[in-house]
């Protein structure tokens, strides 16, 4: 598996196409597969097939060439750590039931050519025991192989803001690693929309303090940092971010010359509404709440690491959320906090 995960996207009409462009700004490599080619050759040329706000700057924004489309499978299995399926399944004529055609030949076309360690996860909307059955066939066809089923909620018009900060997440796996391939791809997008929640969801002109800019701790690499994909995801909703980061800070800055930067971690947090912790360096694990707490406009902190205590912030008056690590042994389990008290993110066996 590569790190970061590279992403297939199979099927790029409306919902694919929404998937694709949202991973990709998300930080992800990502190759989008069709069998038309047609649509393949207009994506190429940053042409969408689609209408939907905000997608087209997020589309042609992409020149980084994280983003591209292909209809060759053989190049799409040997890209892919995360193959999802996003083909349609229209009625049959005549009738309610789905026409899974287009599924099938999603996981006919690819299961040959896979020789590696990878996940198949499904997003079209299929009947109850279509996944239980599709994961059957892709491990007799390879080994190594596992499907999950990680169906989609987007709505058209609001396609984008659903993919990037889903008010849901869903998955049904079969392993705890195909749990922890999705929250590896889910993780961005929650970091962002944990921050939005506790702002109320309007994050227009709010001081956010980001810690963290580099890709892990120990190093000044920010090409391909989780962290500052996120710092520039708030900073597009409206955020006015400031990133303190011990050793990246200059690289940061030069990456992302948008983002304000500070010296300190308290500086960094100096009226924040809300404070992200998003690379582990040790210096962040020993912060205590009252260090930044006195700083702060509002004693709001996600904890995108895990390397926090929730109780000693908590008790200290912080509305504390974290990505909620999983138990090893548990499938049924939280992705995260959400924008409203219900549970946001679930896994569950197929
Ligand atoms: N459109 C939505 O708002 C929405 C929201 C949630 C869920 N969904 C579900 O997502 C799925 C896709 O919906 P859509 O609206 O994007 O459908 P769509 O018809 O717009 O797109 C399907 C795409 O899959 C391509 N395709 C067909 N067979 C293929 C194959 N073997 N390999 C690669 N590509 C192939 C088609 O050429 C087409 O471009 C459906 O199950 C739908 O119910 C859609």
């Amino acid at each position: 598996m590569n790190d970061p995960l590279r992403l297939t996207v199979l099927g790029t009409g409306y919902l694919g196409t929404t998937h694709a462009a949202c991973m990709a700004s998300l930080g992800f490599d990502v190759l989008g597969v069709d069998t038309d080619a047609r649509k393949v050759d207009q994506l190429n040329a940053g042409q969408l097939p689609i209408y939907e706000p905000g997608l087209r700057e997020l589309h042609s924004g992409l020149g980084s060439g994280r983003l591209a489309f292909t209809t060759s499978y053989p190049q799409a299995a040997a890209f892919g750590d995360v193959h999802f399926i996003c083909a349609g399944t229209p009625p049959q004529p005549g009738s309610h039931h789905a026409d899974l055609s287009q599924v099938h030949g999603c996981i006919a076309a690819l299961a040959p050519l896979l020789d590696r360690r990878c996940l198949v996860a499904g997003k079209s909307t299929v009947p109850v025991g279509t996944a239980r059955r599709l994961a059957a066939e892709l491990a007799e066809a390879c080994r190594g192989v596992e499907l999950a089923w990680n169906p989609e909620f987007l709505r058209e018009s609001s396609a984008v803001a659903d993919a990037l900060t889903p008010d849901r997440i869903v998955a049904g796996v079969m392993s705890p690693w195909a749990e922890e391939v999705l929250r590896q791809v889910y993780a961005r997008s929650i970091a962002a929309d944990l921050a939005c929640e506790l702002v109320n969801g309007d994050l227009a002109e709010v001081p956010v303090c980001v810690l963290g800019a580099a890709f892990k701790p120990g190093s000044d690499d920010v090409r391909d940092s989780p962290a500052l994909d996120v710092a520039q995801i708030l900073h597009g909703m409206g955020a006015r971010v400031t990133v303190y980061d011990p050793a990246a800070l200059a690289n940061a800055r030069g990456a992302c010359p948008e983002l304000g930067y500070a010296a300190t971690p308290t500086e960094a947090a100096r009226e924040a509404h809300v404070v992200l912790l998003l690379t582990e360096w040790p210096e962040f694990a020993e912060l205590t709440p009252g260090d930044l707490g006195t700083v702060v406009e509002h004693r709001n902190i996600v904890d995108g690491r895990n390397v926090l205590d929730p109780t000693l912030w908590r008790a200290a008056g912080w509305n504390f959320r974290s990505l909620g690590a999983a138990p090893a042994a548990s499938l049924s389990t939280r992705f995260g906090g959400g924008r409203s008290a219900k549970d946001r993110g679930e896994v569950g066996s197929l």
